[in-house]
């Protein structure tokens, strides 16, 4: 980790800026740059001329320079994968498993800026032709979270300079060192000055203001809460900029009684407890069919007991802790909001004591939909269990929120898994699976969960237009 802390160190150390802190015991890291207005503005006039040159250069020779900054970012799995345990506190392991998904976005739109192609479209008229183009959109903002600083900058970085894009950063105010480091490397493998800036502030209201209503920025992408979503869509609104928003998730995840149980409580564990509960995707409400309920719970408990709490960096960690005291707070509230309001405490419902961010794994049983952990987005390592009948019903309940992220369900009749996965309304579904994730498929929400897809093909047009040409004959 040293060699990266030495690769960003004239980006860190500033006697006052915004501080970086360890979530897992409170300690200081360093603390970064707080860029002030006028120098996010200027770097986004910088950032204008660069794209000029940068859009200049062929699909290829972007490739070719994308391609190295996924070679370097991969040499540097371990280095980056412990700076993003020590300011988000993920286990280790969880952090190299993101390096190489972080990765695998930069080198996916290396290989896609390639293939940007247009079309030529059959005429309406004799000796009229129609032609399309696509183009890179301009300048374009991103917004990214803390609880995956780093594939959250590649997966809408990485697209954008494919597209040949120039690009403004502001990282989660918890996670500056990440992007830092990603940024370094990003020059270090070709990418020109001002193409890619990281902007690091105390001051996300202010900053992002400036990123969703500048002139000069075309586009926004913004990872996060609904709540947050819907201010930079109003902001972005006053100069009608393209935006992307992958926002909040309420994910059910169904067991039929025809499941593989074992399979399920796998998925399960995977879905629920990845980052200690922390991800848009990672699943909120359990339905478990009344058929095989009591051999589900009894697995499934087994295994969550057995999950072991602690600093991300201990190599057997599996769940660290939660970002910051806000955030133990809100899920403690849920939990025994969860509780007055009926449900039974099955497992945990504690602080862990392994520090002050550690919430004890846990299980909440005869929930009902009425209750705030089935409603509310948990981010916390908490599994609340329903129990339901049939197939109509429990399609009904799992659509009943404004959120439509991710959705998981587990059945071996091929009837009702097609009929499962064409009625939930949600805009990706592991059927079952409990991870979906990967470089290669669109991700994103429907309802409140967002607008646009990352990732896969289709990644990359949301940083390009279409230009229609029409050429005459005379
Ligand atoms: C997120 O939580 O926003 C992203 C999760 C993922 O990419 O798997």
């Amino acid at each position: 980790m040293s060699d990266m802390l030495d690769l960003i160190a004239d980006y860190i150390g500033v006697k006052k800026g915004l501080s970086v802190n360890n979530p897992a015991n409170g300690q200081h890291i360093t603390t970064v740059k707080d860029w002030q207005e006028d120098e996010v503005d200027r770097a986004i006039v910088a950032a204008a001329e660069a794209f000029k040159t940068w859009s200049g250069q062929t699909a290829k020779d972007r490739a070719r320079i994308l391609q190295r900054w996924f070679q370097l970012i991969m040499e540097h799995q371990e280095g980056l994968a412990r700076i993003a345990t020590m300011e988000c506190g993920k286990p280790l392991t969880e952090s190299r498993g993101e390096v190489a998904y972080g990765a695998g976005f930069v080198e996916w739109f290396a290989e896609e800026g390639k293939r940007t192609y247009g079309d030529v479209i059959p005429a309406h008229a004799a000796g009229k032709h129609i032609l399309t183009l696509k183009q890179p959109i301009g300048v374009i903002s991103a917004i990214t979270p803390w609880n995956f600083p780093i594939a959250m900058i590649t997966r809408k970085i990485a697209p954008a300079l494919a597209a040949g894009c120039a690009a403004i950063v502001k990282p989660a105010e918890a996670t500056p060192l990440s992007a830092l480091a990603l940024m370094v490397l990003a020059k270090k493998a070709g990418v020109p000055e001002d193409v890619l800036t990281v902007v690091t502030t105390t001051d996300p209201v202010t900053i992002g203001k400036i990123l969703t209503t500048h002139p000069i920025i075309r586009k926004v992408s913004f990872t996060g809460s609904t709540a947050v979503g819907k201010i930079l869509m109003q902001q972005a609104a006053s100069t009608v900029k393209k935006t992307s928003m992958e926002l909040g998730g309420n994910a059910p995840f169904i067991v039929f009684d025809d499941a593989d149980i074992e399979a399920a409580v796998d998925g399960a564990m995977a879905s629920k407890f990845r980052n200690a509960g922390q991800t848009c995707v990672c699943t909120n409400r359990f339905f478990i069919q009344d058929g095989i309920y009591d051999e589900f719970l009894r697995l499934f408990t087994a295994k969550v007991a057995a999950l072991k709490v602690g600093p991300g960096k201990d190599a057997a960690t599996r769940i660290g802790p939660l970002i910051n005291e806000a955030a133990m707070q809100k899920v403690a509230k849920i939990v025994s909001d969860t509780i007055a309001a009926g449900a039974d405490l099955h497992l945990g419902g504690i602080r862990h004591p392994a520090g002050d961010n550690f919430y004890a794994p846990t299980i909440l049983t005869n929930v009902t939909m009425d209750m705030p952990a089935a409603n509310m987005e948990i981010f916390g390592p908490i599994a609340p269990i329903i129990r339901f009948k049939n197939e109509d019903e429990v399609i009904a309940a799992a659509n009943d929120t404004p959120y439509g992220l991710a959705a998981y369900f587990y059945a071996r009749d091929l009837g009702r898994v097609w009929r499962v996965a064409e009625a939930l309304e949600y805009g990706m579904v592991g059927i079952n699976e409990g991870i979906l994730s990967t470089e290669v498929a669109p991700f994103g929400g429907i309802k409140q969960s967002g607008i646009g897809r990352e990732g896969a093909s289709c990644g990359i047009d949301e940083y390009m237009e279409i230009k229609y040409c029409l050429m005459g004959s005379g």
